[in-house]
């Protein structure tokens, strides 16, 4: 897979994809991911990407040219499966969604800054719309980052035995179980027998029964029917 990301802060988002399992996944060759700083795209001697907004009011709008020639110049290159924008109105990010995602083979991630992007990029060239979730970032570059790990790590290839998503919360829309590991004992803090018993089924049970006693404590909207 490749991604491509458009911001106006390359550098906050360069460390997240040099570490761990999405380093591992560019190391193997099954994750790319490409920065665009839109700066370079600026229009006259500043280089300026962003612009008051008409109507008036508080706050810069990033405008619609440096981006749309950005994007072209990157879709002249390849076929985006989809071109993302991050904002905080768009589609609440899942595992369902980052499942899909991680199936496609070119991604164009734009990050809005300010009060976000010209409405006319929305409109014709953005093909889908992802919030991480019901709060203000200042940037969309965290989100990205967030978008990008949560997708890296399901390409297949990327996890291994030890680090298989198929265990992970909510992949069947269940939390995960309580794990632990050795000591069996510290200092009076025991560990549940049957994780002990070397009994397969028996933890297999236990550990599907604490999916959903943890479920529905935590989260008993997870247990309901529903288009998540
Ligand atoms: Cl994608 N962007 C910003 N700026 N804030 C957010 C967000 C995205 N998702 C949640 N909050």
């Amino acid at each position: 897979m490749r991604i491509d990301i458009i911001t106006v802060l390359p550098e906050l988002l360069r460390s997240p994809f040099e570490h761990s399992i999405l380093k591992r996944a560019a190391d193997k060759g099954l994750l790319e991911v490409h920065l665009h700083d839109l700066r370079t795209f600026g229009k006259g001697a500043y280089k300026q990407v962003d612009d008051y907004a008409f109507g008036g009011g508080a706050g810069m709008v990033m405008m619609i040219e440096p981006l749309v020639d950005c994007i072209e110049s990157l879709k002249s290159q390849r076929n985006y499966d989809e071109v993302i924008y991050l904002t905080p109105d768009g589609h609440t990010l899942n595992q369902k969604i980052a499942n899909t995602l991680s199936l496609k083979q070119n991604l164009l991630l734009i990050c809005g800054h300010y009060k976000g992007i010209d409405q006319r990029v929305r409109d014709h060239w953005v093909t889908m719309e992802i919030s991480i979730g019901d709060y203000v970032l200042s940037g969309g570059e965290l989100a990205a980052a967030v978008l990008v790990d949560t997708i890296g790590r399901l390409i297949p290839g990327v996890l291994n035995d030890e680090t298989s998503a198929l265990t992970d919360s909510f992949q069947d829309d269940l939390l995960a179980p309580p794990v632990y590991t050795r000591p069996a004992d510290f200092n009076g803090l025991t560990v549940p027998e049957v994780l002990l018993s070397g009994h397969e089924a028996k933890i297999e049970e236990w550990r599907y029964e604490q999916s959903i006693e943890r479920t529905r404590i935590r989260r008993p909207d997870l247990l309901k029917d529903g288009d998540d």
